[in-house]
């Protein structure tokens, strides 16, 4: 048993945990917070993407060890009460969901993209920037035009600041 400190959507938090628990496991099955999906056992489909200070991470390719001292954040710490965070809001004004199992890591890897490309985002780097992440569901169409929208948000949100 290893002890784990680190910081989950802004609250310090400290767990016992086996050393070999992956980040995914520690969020959902010791801090409920299970917004974060399992879709697959071989890294691939992004279902369980969070921020790990600030990065977006596959968090079933990161043992806790390494996740020990970051702050990480999940799906469940983006909303400001009952204001959804831009990315949140534009998949749901652009029918960037259907069944809803991809959708947090989707959202958490497509803030980070937006992020690292500020007003340089176009399809094509939308659509690269989500390789890893599998929709079953939606044909991705309405997933890229989520992000563009939000991107746009993003951006006139971070002028006003
Ligand atoms: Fe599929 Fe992590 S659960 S990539
Ligand atoms: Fe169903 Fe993406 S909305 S897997």
């Amino acid at each position: 048993m290893t002890t784990i400190n680190l910081t989950v959507n802004g609250k310090a938090v400290s767990v016992d945990v086996e050393d070999r628990t992956l980040l995914v496991h520690l969020l959902r099955d010791h801090l409920n917070l299970t917004g974060t999906h399992v879709g697959c056992d071989t890294s691939q489909c992004g279902a369980c993407v969070v921020h790990v200070d600030g990065r977006a991470v596959k968090s079933c390719t990161m043992l806790v060890g390494e996740a020990d001292g970051t702050s990480v954040t999940t799906i469940e710490g983006l909303a400001q009460g009952d204001q959804l965070h831009p990315m949140q809001a534009a998949f749901r004004d652009n029918h960037g969901l259907q069944c809803g199992f991809c959708t947090p890591g989707m959202i958490m890897s497509a803030i980070d993209i937006v992020k690292r490309h500020g007003g340089k985002l176009d399809e094509a780097t939308v659509r690269h920037g989500l390789e890893g992440n599998i929709c079953r569901c939606t044909g991705y169409h309405h997933i890229v035009k989520s992000v563009l929208d939000a991107a746009g948000r993003m951006n006139l949100a971070n002028a006003a600041e």
